[in-house]
């Protein structure tokens, strides 16, 4: 299950992605804001990865790995999650993306994440997609607000205090959709 987009490819996750994958979660700016904002050993990372692809396993789709088409290059993930823990309605399918620090500022993550959202709107046929963010991780506000996501509230998510965004199947803004 790929996606391509401008830059993109939206792809299944491949051994080789472990390395640079590990190397991402050990950079104290890429954890700032997520969680308890630790950085991740390589162990960790691996059961990351692995829990990414028994979630592909289980529901059919998933967080995928990106890779910048141009170099052929691994550089983060986007995609869909559930989070079964999420308490603020019945739509629990998160949309998510993490990149390495060398590819910040190019509106790669706005990128992936809008072709997120439409692979979950439109192809899965989800009713809603929410975004769980750190109130201070500004960069990340904006990608969801340049996503079409709107602010629907504030809540504490594992331990953590959050905002969250939405966007709905039915309210979607029309630059969002694919044949626009
Ligand atoms: C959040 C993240 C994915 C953004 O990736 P990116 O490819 O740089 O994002 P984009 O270029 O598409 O958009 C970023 C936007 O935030 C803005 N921004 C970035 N840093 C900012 C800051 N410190 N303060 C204010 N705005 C900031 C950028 O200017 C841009 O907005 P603009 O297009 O209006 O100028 C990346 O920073 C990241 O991986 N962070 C660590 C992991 C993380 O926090 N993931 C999300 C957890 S909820």
């Amino acid at each position: 299950m790929e996606v391509e987009t401008d830059r993109l490819l939206l792809r299944g996750w491949r051994d080789g992605d472990l390395e640079p994958y590990a190397r991402m979660c050990a950079d104290p700016e890429v954890m700032r804001f997520i969680g308890s904002g630790l950085t991740l050993g390589r162990e960790q990372s691996a059961e990351q990865v692995s829990r990414f692809l028994r979630h592909w396993e289980e529901r059919g789709f998933g967080l995928w790995a990106l890779e910048e088409r141009a170099g052929g290059t691994f550089i983060g993930f986007a995609g869909l999650a559930h989070q079964e823990d999420w308490a603020e309605g019945e739509h629990k399918t998160e949309v998510g993306w993490r990149l390495d620090r060398a590819f910040w500022g190019r509106g790669l993550a706005t990128e992936a994440a809008r072709a997120s959202v439409a692979y979950g709107l439109e192809t899965l046929r989800l009713k809603r997609i929410i975004s769980i963010i750190q109130p201070e991780n500004t960069a990340s506000r904006r990608v969801a607000e340049k996503t079409g996501l709107t602010l629907r509230g504030e809540t504490r998510w594992r331990n953590s205090d959050v905002v969250w965004y939405a966007t709905d199947r039915r309210n979607r803004p029309a630059e969002l959709k694919p044949e626009a």
